[in-house]
């Protein structure tokens, strides 16, 4: 009940509004009430042969039923508008607590499965508790209501009817229950089936590519055949409960009118207290029906609400220390102090080791080693998507762990080996890291970036959209945005890994030009397979199985016998002339 308690208390900003309700809920219990209390009047003065106070009792039957209707109407309302709040609340906190969490919490996890936790967890929390809340209220008032009603007209005739309630308690617990956990079964299935949907989806070329259509499709319908199957052990609780019910009031019906036939022969009872007494006790029929379902509703909503209370108590953020200081523009030096590090899925595989060098504000540094080495991984700790686990890495001599977060972030500009670009227009996608950048330096930018050509040749220009993840566009064409918005950051801490990959040599050459110009005045991380940056780099770190094997410059380095750097020069050479040989083809 703990998970209920805790979602309980994100209503309590609108408590007024849920009091409001609960207000609402009680005037549609005096409605329902006036209605039942007329009965006898009805029976016994309206319908006699001599009929006397017809127009009263037909202007307070209105009156009562009029009630009835606006306390339904303004209860339901209010309790959907609290419940959408709830909800609206929790998950914008889910998803903002989502984005904050480290690298490591998204590797381990995929986008279906968060996606799914965000949209259905959450709307399955709205769905069962919005509705039961309600429910449960108004329901509960009702029948108090009318078993009191009960109890003044006979109670004699009371107690046999409320005799029955004990029976259905052990049912209703236990489908409760089986509800519980069918429902974290049917979420988990949920979150299986998004996850499945959306790696086929945005995997379609691969897909296609090695025809595997079908086997997609088939594990798809596959994941939808457990869902089904768990959904319809839901309904089999669910839906037993009514009958349940129907079953027992039965029982409960057939004891009174024994019970009542025998009063009336002894001149007890008249005809029209034992009708108001059968209306009242049918009257209850409904509310008891939803009450037998509030159980379950309740569990469908903890069983939801725990998985996402898992979510936000998980905490994997790095995390800002308490007095972190804002980091001052970078001046003097960037220095990897005897650095560790290791994933934390395999923290006894040590990724990084013992590595240590010092660049100065204004230099290029190079990082070259094979495919694997830990380029991407040295990269990475420098905007803190990782912390190092041994050693330090320190900007100006301040540790980047004593720093706040968005003072080490807002220096560095990133180029990736995925350029992630976002559906939105040409402009805010180069705009990203500099919301609000007027058109002019948006293309100063592109031009910068060699992409103000191939943008005017778009449809569009700089307005035109790109696709989720900038499909309409080709590998170079992205690239050359991803840079364009690196460039219009402006920070001075600049990290390109394989920035100029995707591209011919052609553009190379024209984005190398564009680079050169990027890294005037700025301290420049590149990772890059071919060699042409690096050359006029002022350091090269060559990195071999996460260490440091050599450091220097490339006239330095280049005739070292058997040296790595030497030896991916070599490679490399080899692949250039190739590339050569290609294009002029
Ligand atoms: N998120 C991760 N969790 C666990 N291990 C990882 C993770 N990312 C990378 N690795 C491992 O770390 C090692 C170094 O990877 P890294 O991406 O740094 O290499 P790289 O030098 O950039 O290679 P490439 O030139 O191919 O990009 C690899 O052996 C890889 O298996
Ligand atoms: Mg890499």
């Amino acid at each position: 009940m703990n998970e209920f308690r805790r979602l309980l208390g994100y209503a309590r900003p609108f408590r007024g509004r849920l009091a409001l309700a609960v207000l609402a809920m009680l005037v549609y219990a005096a409605g329902a009430l006036g209605i039942v209390t007329l009965v006898q009047p009805i029976f016994d003065g309206v319908l006699t042969p001599t009929p006397t106070g017809v127009g009263w009792v037909a202007m307070l039957l209105l009156g009562a039923f009029a009630l009835k209707g606006l306390g339904a109407y303004a209860s339901s309302y209010l309790m959907t508008d609290v419940g959408q709040r709830v909800v609206m609340d929790l998950r914008n906190r889910l998803y903002r607590h989502i984005l904050n969490q480290s690298a490591a919490f998204f590797s381990s996890r995929t986008s279906g499965q968060l996606v799914s936790r965000i949209t259905n967890d959450v709307s399955q929390v709205q769905r069962a508790a919005s509705e039961t809340l309600a429910d449960l209220i108004r329901e509960s008032v009702t029948v108090v209501g009318f078993a009191a009603y009960l109890f003044v007209l006979d109670a004699d005739l009371a107690i046999i009817c409320v005799a029955t309630v004990p029976l259905v308690v052990y049912p209703l617990v236990r489908l409760g229950q089986r509800v519980r956990s069918t429902t974290r079964r049917g979420q988990e299935e949920q979150e299986h089936i998004t996850h499945v949907a959306s790696e086929g989806l945005t995997g379609h070329r691969i897909v296609k590519a090695f025809g595997a259509e079908s086997r997609e499709a088939d594990r798809f319908a596959a994941a939808g055949l457990s869902l089904f199957r768990t959904n319809m052990r839901i309904t089999a609780a669910m839906s037993a409960l009514p009958p349940l019910m129907e079953f027992i009031g039965g029982v409960a019906a057939a004891s009174a009118l024994w019970y009542a036939s025998i009063k009336i022969g002894r001149g007890e009872l008249t005809a029209g207290e034992f009708g108001a007494f059968l209306f009242a006790a049918f009257s209850l029929y409904a509310p008891i029906k939803k009450l037998s379902r509030v159980n379950a509703g309740i569990q469908q909503a903890i069983a939801a609400a725990q998985r996402i209370f898992e979510m936000l108590d998980t905490h994997s953020e790095v995390k800002e220390r308490p007095g972190a200081q804002p980091l001052a523009p970078l001046q003097s030096t960037v220095e990897f102090r005897d650095v560790g590090f290791a994933y934390d899925d395999t923290p006894d595989r040590h990724i990084l080791r013992h590595v240590s060098f010092t660049v100065r504000a204004g230099q290029i540094v190079a990082l070259v080693g094979l495919s694997g080495a830990g380029k991407t991984t040295l990269v990475n700790l420098i905007p803190r998507f990782y912390d190092v686990t041994e050693g330090a890495l320190l900007i100006d001599g301040v540790d980047v762990r004593e720093t706040t977060l968005a003072s080490l972030r807002g220096q560095i500009a990133l180029v990736t080996q995925e350029n992630v670009l976002f559906d939105d227009t040409i402009g805010s996608n180069i705009a990203y890291g500099a919301p609000g950048a007027s058109r002019t330096l948006i293309e100063d930018a592109a031009r910068a970036a060699h992409a103000h050509d191939f943008i005017m040749g778009i449809d569009g220009g700089y307005d035109a959209r790109i696709g989720e993840r900038g499909q309409r566009l080709s590998g170079g064409q992205r690239q050359r945005l991803a840079i364009a918005r690196a460039i219009l950051t402006n920070a001075p801490i600049l990290v390109l890994d394989e920035a100029t990959s995707a591209l011919d040599s052609e553009s190379e050459q024209a984005v190398q030009a564009a680079l050169v110009n990027l890294m005037r005045d700025r301290t420049t991380f590149v990772i890059a397979h071919r060699l042409s940056t690096v050359r006029h780099a002022d350091l090269i770190v060559a990195l071999e199985d996460g260490q440091v094997a050599e450091l220097g410059t490339h006239d330095s380095l280049i005739d070292r016998p058997g040296g790595v750097y030497a030896r991916l020069h070599a490679l490399q050479m080899l692949d250039e002339r190739e590339r050569q040989y290609e294009d002029t083809l």
